[in-house]
Formats: structure tokens, sequence, C-alpha cells
């Protein structure tokens, strides 16, 4: 599993250092400690306030007032909101009017923090001067907003983010510079994690917030699809947003409009956001180098179909309390799955151990090299996992020879109760849908006891819930993986 890419930019000695320089400039800017309060916004602000305020206690020989803002509920933004939103506490030493307030923060970006947070200290008073005090500048500023000390500059890429670890939080003092393209496993917890909460609005009897009021989403579907399309539908409306559904057949497509033109087209019409499944692979790839809008890969060809693989990890990890450490078998036919592809992307780097199984012909050659383990029986497969993943013959993308009959493979290959019957451990079976009853899955598996399948249905609209709301707040690090992108080829 690759690990993000950390160069350090400031260690233990060098935060401290910077820490004491800026300590001295708030006691220069402020003339003294007469007025002075200190605010740390949430959380790592908070620290970073108290850490100075000791500093200036230290030398000046006086209580130095501090307080901590929690700015979530003034944001203006979607991005920055955590995946489970937690309002941390605003604590605020007495009223601020006439005092010279400097708030501190760990990281300047857009800007938007800080103007969310001169919004809330209005609700406390009317202070003669209000400074910005923050550990980091990483540029990239949205708002005209400049701080009035800066302990380090650095020029950061829109793919790259600043993190900053304190001892109080983190266990140690640490400045790092983290690389994006290796971040996936953390983009795909974001996702599952953000899913979370909306798990609970699909529950409510008004199932609806207004969390994508005003945003245009449409969906593409250029291949046939009952879960997937269904289910981004719920999503987008559960979110509020507006959508429109456009189908191949009745398309100008069936005039021989290509692809780009279409969705060029509908964005004329200012559309936020595509969701597109296409029969050719890398189509959403494809579209979403051409268009401005966030495209979010709804099942490509053979490729991916990451909503798919994101709602299956959820699943696994709802019912098993962890992904790490589980083994997880797909069973059939992986050559032509898409959702074998995402699965076995996002298993790997959650830190899953994956294996195939299947007659050889529908094995990708060389499946063993992405560190996945091929067993060639199903009794083998079942002794070995804890979940199984059972894919659909994709008949429809086979040309003759992959198989003798259908009944042949169910014979050999088919996930049957009485293969179940003999699993040494507790089993949990999975099918991404649509299924093949009696083809690679047997009624009475589907229907039993160990099956999560109608439970995959549900985390869909959660999942797919979570990548809509975290690309509509401008996480452009997740759109590669929303493409399916983000996979080892
Ligand atoms: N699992 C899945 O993609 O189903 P649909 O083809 O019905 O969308």
């Amino acid at each position: 599993m690759s690990r993000p890419d950390r160069t350090i930019i400031l260690d233990a000695r060098a935060l401290a250092r910077a820490l004491q320089r800026m300590a001295v400039e708030v006691l220069e800017l402020a003339h003294g400690t007469d007025d002075l309060v200190l605010i740390g916004i949430q959380r790592r602000g908070v620290e970073l306030a108290e850490r100075i305020a000791r500093l200036i206690e230290q030398d000046e020989g006086v209580v130095v007032p501090r307080g901590a803002l929690d700015i979530t509920l003034y944001r203006d933004d979607l991005e920055t909101v955590g995946p489970k939103p937690v309002i941390g506490e605003t604590r605020i030493p007495g009223d601020l009017t006439g005092k010279h307030v400097v708030i501190v923060d760990d990281v300047l970006y857009t800007g938007r923090t800080v103007r969310a947070a001169l919004d809330e200290l209005a609700d406390f008073g009317r202070p003669k001067r209000i400074s910005l005090c923050v550990l980091v500048d990483r540029g990239g500023r949205e708002l005209p907003i400049q701080p009035d000390i800066v302990g380090k500059q650095v020029k950061v890429n829109s793919g790259e983010r600043v993190d900053v670890l304190v001892e109080e939080l983190d266990g140690r003092d640490e400045v790092d510079l983290v690389g994006l393209e290796d971040l996936s496993a953390d983009q795909i917890r974001l996702i599952l994690d953000t899913a979370e909460p909306f798990k609970e609005v699909s529950e409510r009897p008004i199932k609806k917030v207004p969390a994508l009021r005003g945003k245009t989403i449409v969906n593409l579907f250029f291949e046939a699809s009952t879960r997937t399309r269904i289910s981004f539908e719920f999503a987008e409306k559960r979110l509020s947003a507006d959508t429109v559904n456009v189908a191949a057949s009745g398309s100008a497509v069936q005039k021989g409009e290509t692809l780009v033109d279409t969705a060029r087209n509908l964005e004329a019409m200012r559309i936020d956001m595509v969701v597109i499944r296409h029969p050719s692979s890398g189509a959403a790839e494809f579209l979403g180098n051409r268009i401005r809008s966030n495209v979010i890969n709804a099942g490509d060809g053979k490729h991916e179909h990451p909503t798919q693989g994101l709602l299956d990890l959820l699943t696994i990890r709802d019912k098993l309390g962890k992904i790490e450490g589980i083994k997880v078998c797909l069973v059939g036919d992986v050559l032509h799955s898409r959702v074998a592809r995402s699965n076995i992307w996002g298993l790997l780097k959650l830190g899953a151990e994956v294996g195939v199984c299947g007659p050889d012909t529908l094995l990708p050659r060389g499946i063993e090299e992405l560190g996945v383990c091929r067993f060639r029986r199903i009794e083998e497969a079942i002794a070995w996992a804890d979940v199984l993943n059972v894919l659909r013959l994709q008949l429809e993308r086979m040309e003759m020879g992959f198989i003798p009959s259908v009944r042949e493979y169910y014979r050999v290959f088919g996930v049957t109760a009485e293969r179940l019957e003999r699993a040494t451990r507790p089993m949990t079976i999975m099918h991404p849908g649509p299924m093949n009853r009696g083809v690679e899955i047997d009624s009475r598996v589907a229907d039993g006891p160990h099956s999560v399948i109608l439970d995959q249905v549900t985390n869909g609209v959660a999942v797919r819930m979570a990548v809509l709301y975290l690309l509509a707040g401008g996480r452009p690090e997740l759109a590669d993986a929303a493409k399916g992108s983000g996979g080892p080829e």
C-alpha cells in the first residue's frame, strides 16, 4: 500500500522557534498585553494560541486572556466541513468590545475560515482591532485577507496539502507538506466517513437536506442501469439538487452527436456535475478532461465503477467493523468486471487481503501482480475468505468461448448453500447486482442469512450522497477517484 508522500517543512524545533517569534510579534502588534485577547480557531489554532499566550506570560509576567472559536456554523463553503461535522467548543473570555483580538490559526489558505471567524466574533462584542496570526500561510487566497503575523510562508501547489501536527493533539510537533497523488486511502476513508451521517438522512420521515440546493446535476446513462441510476437520483434529490436524466435513446446521441458535444451543450445550460454511465472504458475520464463540470463515473465499460467499490467497502466496514486485514474474494467474471477493478484497488488501499476465484478465462492475466491471490476452486476461496463478492457473468461483454456453458459454470463455480455450509467461519455474501440467480449464485444464498446484498443497495445512496456533497464542496482531489482514475493500472 502506498504511503502519503510527506515532506517535513517545520520540525519540532523549527515550530518552537516560529512560535517564539510569533509571540514577540503579537506583543509588538498589540503594544503590550493590556487589551490583548488571543482567540484560537478550533482545533489546532486553539493549541497554538495557548502556547503563544504562555510564551507571552513567561516574558511579561501577566495572564493573557485566550479563548477558542469553532467556526463550523459560520462557514460559507462546504468543502472544509468535515465528514461528520463536529462542532467544537467556542469559549470567549468576556466581552471583546474595545479589545485587540488576535485570531490564531494553523494554516491560512482560501481565507474563508477567517471570514467565518470575523462573522462569529461580531456576536461577542466590537473589538477595537482584530489581527490575524497564522503558523503557515500557504497562499491560494480566495478572499482579500492578509495575515499580520506568519510563522512560515510556504508555496503549496493545489495538488498538495499542509498538515500541522501539535503535541497536544497529535503526539508530536511537525508541519508536513503532503502530496495528494498517494492519498487515495485517505480519500476513500473521507468518503466512507462522510457517508455515515447521510445514512441517517434516508431514515428520516422527510428524506431531504438542503446541502446541494441550487446545484444542477445531469445523469447521462448510455447503458442500462437500475441500482446505480436510481441510487444517484435519490442521492441528488435527498441533497436538494436539481437533476436531469439523459439516456442515449431519445437523445441526440442517436443522431450521431459525440459524447463531448452532448456534455458541452449541457454545460452551456449551466450545469454543475455530470454522472455518466457508458459502455466504453475510460469514457468518464475522457469527458472529465474535456468539460469544466465535475464528472462522476457511474460505470465505464470494463474499467471502473468507483461508487460501487465505495459502497461495497462501506458495507464490509458496517458488517465486520473494519476493512484492514479482512479477506475478500471476488468470485466469477473478474475479467469483464468494472466492479472487481474498483473493489480491488479500494480494498488493497484500505489494507484488506484480496483474492479472486473463477475459471482462468475469466481472470485477468497477471492479476497476482496487484497483490491479489488467485483461487482455482470455489471451495478453496470459501475456506480462505471472510467475504465473497460474487460477480455477475457478463455474458453481454463476452465473445464466445469463455465458459463451456452457464450450467457448467454454476456446477463448478456457483456459490451454493451446500458449499457455504462447509465454511468453517462466518461468511458474508455480497453481489453488486443485477444477479443471475442459479448462474453465479444460488437463491438460498442470495436471500440467506449471510447475504448483505440489499444492505449494499441501501449504502449506495449514502455513498453517492457523500461523493456528490464532497465534490460540490470543491474537493478537486476527489475528482479523480470519482472518475475512477485512482487505481493501479
Ligand atoms: N451494481 C450496478 O451497477 O447495478 P446497475 O447496473 O443496475 O446500476
